[in-house]
């Protein structure tokens, strides 16, 4: 009777283990009250898209605001996106629209109350599953460029000051670490901090799938390579020395999957990583001026490009135990007439490989 008993938990386990799930991610919706872009009707469209799509967990990768200082911002996207959050738990990550200004004060409440309140109310039984690790850094870090407190530990943060606003979920055989990138070309994510969840993530044998959510991306076909020139105001956005902070740690832990934002765009691409790939996927078409110019040929992204798309959309990724299924979708209509279209899709994993995809 014990061993029956026995048994069967582990059968339920196993059987919970094995079954499939799917989370969904955008960016640059770029909600906002007085924005010139608050009337793209895709942008009203897609959260109903995305509420249709069931998604276990959503991720965001950044301006989620085009003013994110706005006092009242956060409450228009909550009720702008009502039908997706009231169903789905929703994780962003810092972009440099919502940090702007003091905007970054009102991300982080909201952040704090998603990732406590908000989340475990809309899906409690999500929330028994998930882990979540957010300010678990107690180390003291400057907050502000010029900052003499935590001055000593500057050195672990190349922008040299952090807002606190990074943090990192597990849930089943993924895990999903949140980085902070909020002034566009730094990087504001204390290294001892994400190399001990890389750490802890690639360690762990029941995590397949390591998932990494940061605005600005490091691969991209529009963006330009170089630090900005103080002679130029605007010009540079730093992707290089970005992805030389970033992309080794990502290298040596296994990383899979890095979504990114900021470049309003659907920009993926496949670098090899030893015998695996690491997936760099720019999903920045939420509703935010749509990137309209040509591409870049002299940056290093270029050879490992793959798929681009100039038009508003969300990718989903279907989880099923170590194999990905990883579909754009094209966003159309608005929120009378919501429509979506398959851009492209591809997978990761054993049975991609199996059938030599
Ligand atoms: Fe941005």
């Amino acid at each position: 009777m014990r061993l029956a008993g026995i048994l069967l938990v582990v059968a339920c386990l196993v059987g919970r283990a094995a079954e499939p799930f799917s989370f969904v991610v955008f960016g640059d919706n770029q909600c906002a009250i007085t924005s010139p872009t608050s009337g793209v009707p895709e942008r009203q469209a897609l959260p109903l898209i995305v509420r249709d799509l069931r998604p276990t967990f959503v991720l965001h990768t950044g301006d989620i605001m085009d003013h994110g200082w706005e006092p009242t911002a956060y409450a228009k996207f909550r009720e702008f996106y009502q039908p997706m959050l009231e169903v789905s738990p929703f994780f962003p990550t810092l972009g440099n629209h919502d940090a702007a200004k003091i905007g970054w004060s009102n991300y982080l409440a909201f952040l704090k109350e998603q990732l406590t309140e908000v989340n475990p109310r809309v899906a409690p039984g999500f929330a028994r599953e998930c882990q979540v690790f957010f300010a678990d850094d107690p180390t003291v870090y400057p907050s502000k460029p010029g900052d003499t407190e935590g001055a000593a530990n500057r050195r672990d943060i190349p922008s040299g000051f952090t807002k606190k606003t990074y943090y990192a979920f597990r849930y089943r055989n993924v895990y999903v670490i949140s980085l902070e990138q909020g002034t566009r070309w730094w990087t504001n994510t204390p290294r001892p901090w994400l190399e001990r969840h890389l750490k802890q993530a690639h360690e762990d044998q029941t995590i397949e799938h390591v998932v990494v959510i940061m605005h600005h991306p490091i691969y991209s076909s529009i963006m330009n390579e170089n630090p900005p020139d103080p002679a130029k105001p605007g010009s540079g956005e730093c992707t290089g020395p970005v992805r030389a902070y970033y992309e080794p740690l990502f290298r040596e832990y296994g990383v899979q999957l890095v979504f990114s934002g900021h470049a309003h765009l659907y920009d993926r691409f496949a670098v090899p990583n030893g015998d695996d790939t690491i997936h760099y996927i720019v999903t920045g078409g939420g509703g935010g001026p749509l990137y309209r110019g040509g591409y870049r040929t002299d940056t290093p992204g270029a050879a490992f490009t793959q798929a681009r798309l100039n038009g508003y959309h969300v990718v989903q990724v279907e989880v099923d135990g170590p194999d990905l299924h990883i579909s754009c979708l094209q966003i159309e209509g608005d929120a009378t007439n919501p429509r979506s279209s398959l851009f492209e899709e591809f997978r990761i994993g054993p049975s991609a490989k199996a059938a030599g995809e």
